[in-house]
């Protein structure tokens, strides 16, 4: 999650050299450039194409911009359901016209990588986006968003489908282009929502992302991440996707055992923050983690969220060898 970004010395250079953040997603030689940085300085087992979650609202036509200490930031963010037509929003853009240059990225960086480890492709969940378009930033309290699903319901339906139906499209021609899985990230917006909000506004239109897209890629690995929700994996292991992120707040063995005999993989979980400790503690964290996850199910270890600005590189590192190593030891080189 956000591997490349902001703590690689190699990453700030390249945006030292003046790029705009999204400049950068939409040049594929530089996308290649960026997604390739961890696999060169860690070597680690696959590579997530750089892009954002938020090119899918400026495929419909919102402007955004990534501010410096703030993230990004939507020039006009939708107020009320009159703004959606107000603001010439497009609920069916084309995909490839749209958003080709992710597509022309992930056919690059197949080419650079050469099969040394597989390339993730990846959406923005139909909440998250929501949120971001209504909110038009990251926000804590959520409020606007909350309004949105108490005033207007029907619209909220309405967009989460057309974001739904884009995230199909979006992620089917990622894999077509060369993606060898695909992540649904909806892990912003979520964690604030009522039990009874989650079922109603999120959980069916995953599902029917990942009914679609398996539809269309069975072969394909699919990772739903929802962040925050911890009561939702039940429910989640019920939908066709193939592996359910696990935040740094779930405890692993438990996930395991609500949705043992559903055959889902697991993904997660380390606290980020265990990159502050030193080298000793960081491997302890990681033996404990793996050994939550145990060898009953399928598993790809990670963070439970994403890298911090300030975090030591040497540290990462010494959080992917040690997995690496770890896994090794416990699953011997067949598995790994
Ligand atoms: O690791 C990678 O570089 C892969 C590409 C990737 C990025 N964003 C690049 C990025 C991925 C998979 C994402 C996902 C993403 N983007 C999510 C879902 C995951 C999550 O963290 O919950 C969300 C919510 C976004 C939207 C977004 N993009 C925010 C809120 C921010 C800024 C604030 C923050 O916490 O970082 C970004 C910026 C961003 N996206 C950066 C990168 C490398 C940092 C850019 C920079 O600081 O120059």
């Amino acid at each position: 999650m956000r591997q490349a970004g902001r703590h690689l010395p190699e990453f700030r250079a390249l945006k030292n050299e003046g790029y705009d953040f999204f400049t950068m997603c939409q040049i594929p030689e530089l996308a290649v450039e960026v997604s390739l940085q961890p696999l060169r300085r860690y070597g680690v087992d696959a590579v997530i194409i750089f892009s954002d979650i938020l090119v899918i609202p400026q495929a419909m036509g919102m402007v955004i911009q990534m501010v410096k200490g703030v993230g990004p930031v939507f020039t006009h963010p939708l107020d009320s359901p009159e703004d959606i037509s107000k603001l010439g929003l497009d609920l069916h853009p084309n995909v490839e016209d749209t958003l080709g240059y992710v597509m022309d990225a992930i056919n690059l960086a197949r080419k650079e990588i050469q099969g040394q480890v597989p390339l993730i492709g990846f959406c923005g969940g139909p909440l998250s986006l929501l949120m971001f378009m209504v909110e038009g930033r990251s926000s804590k309290s959520l409020t606007k968003l909350k309004k949105w699903l108490y005033n207007y319901p029907n619209e909220c339906h309405m967009l989460l489908q057309s974001l739904a139906n884009i995230c199909v499209e979006f992620l089917i021609a990622q894999q077509r282009a060369g993606a060898q899985a695909l992540q649904v990230f909806e892990s912003v917006g979520v964690e604030g929502l009522t039990q009874d909000q989650y079922h109603e506004f999120v959980l069916p239109y995953l599902s029917d992302i990942a009914e679609r897209v398996k539809g269309a890629c069975s072969d394909t690995p699919l990772i739903v991440f929802s962040k925050g929700t911890d009561y939702a994996y039940e429910k989640l292991a019920e939908t066709k996707f193939d592996c359910l992120g696990v935040d740094f707040t779930s405890d692993p063995e438990d996930v395991r055992r609500r949705i043992a005999g559903s055959g889902k993989a697991l993904q997660g979980n380390m606290d980020p923050c265990c990159i502050y400790a030193d080298k000793e503690r960081i491997e302890n964290e990681v033996g404990k983690m793996l050994h939550r996850f145990g060898s009953n199910g399928g598993y790809i270890a990670n963070f439970g969220h994403g890298c911090l600005p300030d975090m030591d590189p040497e540290h990462v590192d010494v959080f992917i060898k040690s997995v690496q190593r770890k896994s090794l030891d416990s699953f011997g080189a067949s598995d790994h």
